[in-house]
């Protein structure tokens, strides 16, 4: 069995107003708060110990996960008085693991919703006896990452934090945030004080010549640090393309939670949930979204790749197209909002008050 350290505590200020009550974890993906699926992927890969590195709104996690034997898993969690970093943070776990020195304890980012085979890190960090391995994966635009470039033998020979310059731009994989530490690395990173695990423990392992392994692959990988990318990984688990034991139902075009209400001639597609106490109006159409528990779609409105916050309404005929809409916010009627914006939470905008299309 492994133990692992989740660190959950940034801010999510990319994702506000959906974090302004809620952190970045415990916002609801496919049904469940989104950590649910990340726990449940560890569980199934042999995890049994997690230490839950906290911060911002630490208080709302113990409450809905508990000692966590609901999920077959013992949890644990330690609060940073000031945030610590992501080194800091997992050096502030250490004295809750239970592992000897040169036994990997694997550590996750709070944020990525990914296929990975954890096994298959954890066999290649013993394979190759390095001291740190790390999940990589390609993307476009590799410019707001971890930037890992890996020789012939994927071993590390970099590593360049979110990138400044096209010169800095040496590879187009990235760190997918997900390692194995051996136990004694991450008691050699400073205590007590902030500390970037990928601005100075990584680069400072590499200048000490530590090894550094990389594992690349090629599997379902994202980053839900942003609205858009939220959305998409809600629709993704609904759609079954990205997997979890923790999807509270069947895997198909919607998700509908036990006690919503949608009207019979509504159409819920693309991967659309709709929670508890949620209701969907006649002639409604949602595609892509997610719309959180209690919220409102009157009739007629038309919804995509949109999140509707906890208790928000969207007026009938309102057109939300890559919109968020915090929580209890009221959308009127004849609206349309599209492209990013952000509708704070409890804001109020009147009906026919914003258009994006021109009257002809
Ligand atoms: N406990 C604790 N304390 N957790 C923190 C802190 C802190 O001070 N700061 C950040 N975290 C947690 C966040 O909650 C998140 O789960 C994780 O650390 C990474 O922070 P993000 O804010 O999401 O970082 P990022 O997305 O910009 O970049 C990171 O992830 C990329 C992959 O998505 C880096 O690790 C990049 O190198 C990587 O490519
Ligand atoms: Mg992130």
């Amino acid at each position: 069995m492994t133990e692992a350290i989740l660190l959950v505590g940034g801010k999510g200020t990319r994702l506000r107003p959906l974090t302004v009550h809620t952190p970045k974890p415990m916002v609801p993906a496919a049904g469940v708060p989104f950590l649910a699926h990340q726990l449940a992927r560890a569980r199934a890969a042999g995890v049994d110990h997690v230490v839950m590195a906290t911060s911002y709104l630490a208080e709302v996690f113990e409450p809905y996960f508990g000692d966590g034997s609901q999920l077959g898993l013992h949890l644990e969690y330690v609060t940073e008085e000031e945030p610590l970093g992501t080194g800091g943070a997992i050096r502030n776990v250490a004295p809750r693991l239970h592992s000897a020195p040169s036994d990997p304890v694997l550590v996750f980012n709070g944020d990525i919703l990914t296929g990975l085979d954890i096994g298959e890190l954890v066999d290649v960090h013993t394979r190759t006896g390095a001291d740190v391995s790390l999940h990589l994966t390609r993307v476009d635009d590799p410019r707001a990452y971890g930037l890992v470039p890996t020789d012939e033998d994927g071993r590390v020979t970099a590593f360049l934090e979110k990138p400044q310059t096209p010169e800095e731009i040496v590879t187009d994989q990235i760190n997918a945030g997900a390692y194995v530490f051996d136990r004694s690395v991450i008691d050699t990173i400073p205590a007590a004080r902030p500390v970037s695990v990928e601005r100075e423990t990584f680069p400072g392992l590499l200048s000490g010549g530590a090894h550094l392994q990389g594992m690349v692959d090629s599997t379902y990988w994202l980053d839900l640090g942003t609205p858009q990318a939220f959305v998409r990984g809600s629709a993704d688990l609904v759609l079954g393309r990205a997997p979890s034991p923790a999807l509270p139902g069947r895997c198909g075009d919607r998700l509908v939670l036990g006690t919503a209400r949608v009207a019979p001639d509504a159409k819920l597609t693309g991967g659309t949930v709709v929670g508890e106490g949620a209701s969907v109006g006649a002639g409604a159409r949602v595609d892509g979204s997610t719309v959180l528990d209690g919220a409102v779609i009157e009739p007629g409105a038309d919804v995509r790749d949109s999140l509707i916050g906890a208790g928000a309404r969207i007026g009938s005929a309102t057109v939300l197209d890559g919109a968020v809409v915090g929580d209890g916010a009221v959308v009127g009627e004849g609206n349309e909002l599209r492209d990013g914006i952000r509708v704070w939470c409890g804001a109020r905008i009147p009906a026919g008050a914003v258009r994006f299309s021109s009257d002809q």
